[in-house]
């Protein structure tokens, strides 16, 4: 399988944009799963790592209200941008967007809760895992979700997969276990198999105090 992906993921990101709502509406239930899980109330501040065009804000708004506040990050200006536009067309005042690179990103609340949605390039990354944690409360709350592979006997599906998530990956490396690096800033992390195997999602926290107290 070529699984090099790198020119077409930034091309889904910036020329296409405008289409990215559309070419992924099918993935807007787990999108609402995601957040669903959130254990998050009023009033909370919740970082939306890898926002894209804003498709979590809406949900995460309607779960923290109008006290709380959502801090969208992304790299792409042309995802941004209809993130912002989605937000100034809701009147949304308490979303704050910042368009960088995760691992770059001046983040500017400590937070309750960040949310991963589709974002599997992120997750690899140990610079941009370092960055959210070091901005979030002990004992917050993470979930993550997104595509991997299926079992290895599942070719057929593991085929579909390539083609879906190609256009937005830049690397499938980890693809069989996105969560990994994950797993070492989050306690407790539970992670279930959706779509018969070709997804995950996983929900844990940050440890409530210091691993070496
Ligand atoms: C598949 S989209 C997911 C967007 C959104 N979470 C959703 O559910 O539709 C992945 C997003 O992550 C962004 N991204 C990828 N790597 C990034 C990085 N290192 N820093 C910031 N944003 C990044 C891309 O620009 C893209 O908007």
């Amino acid at each position: 399988m070529n699984t090099s992906t790198t020119a077409s993921a930034q091309a889904a990101y910036d020329r296409d944009a405008c289409s990215y709502d559309g070419r992924t509406a099918s993935y807007q239930k787990y999108r609402r799963e995601t957040v669903g899980r959130l254990p998050v109330q009023r009033g909370d501040v919740v970082l939306d790592v890898g926002c894209g065009t804003g498709l979590c804000l809406g949900m995460l708004r309607d779960k923290i209200g109008s006290s709380g506040q959502v801090v969208g990050i992304d790299e792409s200006p042309q995802m941004i941008e209809l993130a912002a536009e989605r937000a100034a067309d809701h009147d949304w005042d308490n979303v704050t967007l910042v368009e960088s690179a995760v691992q770059d990103a001046e983040i500017p609340v400590t937070a309750d809760a960040a949310v991963f949605c589709a974002t599997h390039d992120i997750l690899q990354s140990r610079p941009a895992l370092e960055n959210v944690f070091g901005h979030l409360q002990p004992g917050a709350w993470i979930v993550a979700s997104g595509g991997k592979w299926a079992p290895a006997w599942k070719v057929a599906l593991n085929f579909y997969l390539l083609s879906v998530h190609q256009p937005f990956v830049r690397s499938f490396e980890g693809f069989d276990r996105p969560w990994r690096l994950l797993d070492e800033f989050v306690e407790d992390l539970t992670v279930d198999d959706v779509a018969f195997g070709g997804g995950y999602l996983a929900l844990g926290h940050v440890p409530t105090v210091a691993a070496d107290a």
